[in-house]
């Protein structure tokens, strides 16, 4: 489909595209720890960015997404204002970021398409960033550290987009297993796969569809009172601080900053924690850290919405459900749940009926095993939607 596709776009291009996808992600836990050089738990999702790409002689760039059906056209050495905030700043951002550091040489023809919903907070982004960045690098027959290649999409993110995010979605989108979550140590960048046997249980994305405009600004404000914590706790970042320096810290702190600091601390412990339930496969223990989890992004860290909130709290009232809790940046997009096997077909009508009765819309449901992370040519995997 990706090489037909191509083929319309760019008739003149002699020579076969060379094809890559890379998926998006569902975080188990460890919410908005990573910019804190905390831990995360995050696998790959069987939605992927797909992308052809030829290199050109000259240092032109041609874009075509099919999801927005749009085209665009860029020199590899313009300047890009994140402020301007155009869709395709992503790939300019990690080409423009190679070809500075003397990984790539060339502009290229692209085309572009993916089956990850935008916004839900699935990791849209990182995953073009990583496949664009993937795909461009070996085109140029430049293999990269897959975790270099991941700080550079996040710098691009950064840079070109606007958001400072932390380096989760890249880390995964490039370096995700199949029948593996990761455990990732935000400070070393140590990945420790922990294998997801799931006999009798799975994991359900429930999507609000809910997409917030102030998301971004709201993130990297969060960062920021993050940062000023550590700084009057001084420390380095969050993950040198502990629940008893913020006591000791406390009248020093403002209330805000105070809940985001307890937020990160206790959620960097459950992350541990969790890791080791789900090695046990200990899904009772899983499912309570999971709670607890969305409780302190509720109360504490004040990035969830009604529609969240929500779908966590039905959840936790079917039988069968150990743990629910948003997942993602928040503020909409979706929630991430643990289900008995035997119960999923009643979850997913009563979720689904709770819903529509409450806000007169449906949530999307969506099922995926843990995938692997970026590679070249693209599988044809059909992935449950909704039911
Ligand atoms: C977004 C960011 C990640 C991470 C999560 C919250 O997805 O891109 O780096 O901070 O939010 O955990």
């Amino acid at each position: 489909m990706m090489n037909i596709l191509f083929q319309k776009c760019f008739p003149e291009s002699t020579a076969a595209p060379l094809l890559c996808s890379a998926p998006g992600r569902v975080n188990l836990i460890g919410e908005h720890t990573d910019y804190n050089n905390g831990f995360v738990l995050p696998m790959a999702i069987e939605f992927r960015t797909k992308l052809a790409l030829s290199l050109r002689k000259d240092k032109i760039v041609h874009v075509y997404s099919k999801n927005l059906d749009k085209h665009a056209e860029f020199h590899l050495t313009d300047n890009f204002d994140p402020s301007k905030q155009q869709w395709y700043f992503y790939i300019a951002g990690v080409l423009q970021l190679l070809m500075k550091q003397g990984y790539a040489t060339y502009g290229a023809d692209i085309v572009i398409a993916s089956d990850i919903p935008m916004g839900a907070g699935l990791s849209s982004s990182a995953s073009l960033e990583i496949a664009a960045g993937f795909a461009y690098l070996s085109a140029h027959h430049r293999p990269i550290d897959p975790i270099k290649l991941a700080m550079i999409c996040q710098q691009a993110e950064h840079h070109y987009v606007g958001t400072r995010c932390g380096i989760m979605d890249q880390l995964i989108a490039s370096l995700g297993q199949e029948q593996h979550a990761l455990l990732i140590d935000c400070e070393s960048l140590h990945l420790k796969p922990i294998p997801l046997n799931m006999h009798q249980v799975t994991w359900l994305i429930c999507d609000t569809t809910i997409r917030h405009q102030l998301a971004s600004s709201a993130y990297n404000i969060r960062r920021q009172e993050c940062e000023q914590g550590a700084a009057a706790m001084q420390v380095n970042s969050l993950r040198q601080a502990n629940l008893a320096m913020l006591t000791t810290y406390k009248t020093k702190l403002s209330p805000n900053v105070y809940q985001r600091c307890h937020h990160v601390i206790t959620e960097n412990e459950r992350t541990l924690k969790a890791a080791i339930a789900m090695q046990n496969q200990d899904w009772l223990t899983l499912g309570k850290l999971m709670a607890a989890s969305h409780r302190s992004l509720q109360h504490d860290y004040h990035v969830s919405c009604k529609e969240l909130d929500f779908l966590v709290d039905q959840a936790l009232s079917i039988p069968g459900v150990y743990g629910a809790r948003m997942t993602g940046g928040g503020f909409g997009g979706c929630t991430i749940n643990l289900i008995q096997d035997a119960y999923l077909n009643e979850f997913k009508q009563k979720i689904t009926s709770y819903y529509q009765a409450q806000f007169s819309y449906p949530p999307k449901i969506y099922q995926s095993k843990p995938q692997a992370g970026v590679k070249l040519a693209i599988p044809e995997i059909a992935i449950e939607h909704e039911f």
